[in-house]
């Protein structure tokens, strides 16, 4: 078919509009597309003695809360102390009643933006571009800190022991995580700190979290 002179003035005029559009799209996409992160190996050997860890293990000072920056090698580190694999398929750092996959949850908020662990695949789960270190916590230092592990009952996993029985449970796990969480930190030179105080629906927005998901407690880290 041969194109008249008009037609072929319109298709090049709308080209470039066409191109630009394209153009436009592949930005805004690229903007939004989700940052996930594959955390880099969990130091797994050397540090400090389990009992030299014992007796120094202590929560960093409020007042001279530490605020250098954990790298992205600390933080798969303090990760996996929390509730990585430890043996191929099934088995973790910390106990899980009836061996049932970890039903607590921890999450990351720092400067750039706010993840989501994901124990499986040892990597970060982007919840949103925020950095939500300044409101999740009621104590100014929080704001300061490199990094927040924020850690939450997993409804989902439980299931339907999400109930009294398994809020035990979820208590439970959360002691064993932050402990771990304690000892790795400080082996690394890292200082931290569990703390209840937290906004609940603050966070509860921050973390997009379910009906079923309780927000337990808060661990600010920051290097010494
Ligand atoms: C269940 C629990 C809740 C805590 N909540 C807070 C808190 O909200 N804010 C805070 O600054 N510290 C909090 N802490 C930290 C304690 O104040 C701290 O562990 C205590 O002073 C003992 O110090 P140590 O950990 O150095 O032994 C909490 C500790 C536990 C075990």
């Amino acid at each position: 078919m041969i194109l008249s002179s008009k037609t072929c003035f319109k298709t090049r005029a709308v080209l470039p509009i066409f191109l630009l559009l394209l153009v436009v799209l592949e930005v805004v996409l690229c903007a939004s597309a989700s940052a996930d992160i594959k955390l880099p190996e969990p130091l797994t050997e050397g540090g400090s003695g389990i009992f030299a860890l014992l007796k120094s293990r202590a929560s960093a000072a409020s007042g001279s809360y530490p605020t250098g920056q954990v790298s992205q090698e600390e933080l798969s580190t303090l990760l996996w102390a929390a509730s990585g694999l430890n043996r191929p398929g099934k088995g973790w750092t910390v106990p899980m009643a009836m061996g049932r996959e970890p039903y607590c949850k921890v999450y990351v908020a720092g400067d750039e933006g706010t993840f989501l662990y994901d124990w499986k695949e040892h990597s970060l789960k982007e919840i949103s571009k925020d950095n939500v270190k300044s409101t999740i916590g009621t104590q100014p230092f929080v704001a300061k800190a490199s990094h927040v592990l924020i850690f939450v009952t997993d409804g989902k996993a439980l299931g339907s022991l999400n109930n009294a029985r398994g809020a035990e449970w979820a208590y439970v796990a959360v002691g064993s995580m932050t402990q771990n969480v304690y000892l790795a930190a400080d082996s690394l030179n890292i200082g931290v700190r569990y703390m209840a105080s937290l906004s609940g629906d603050v966070t509860r927005a921050s973390l997009r979290l379910e009906e079923g998901d309780v927000p337990i407690c808060i661990m600010p880290i920051g290097k010494r």
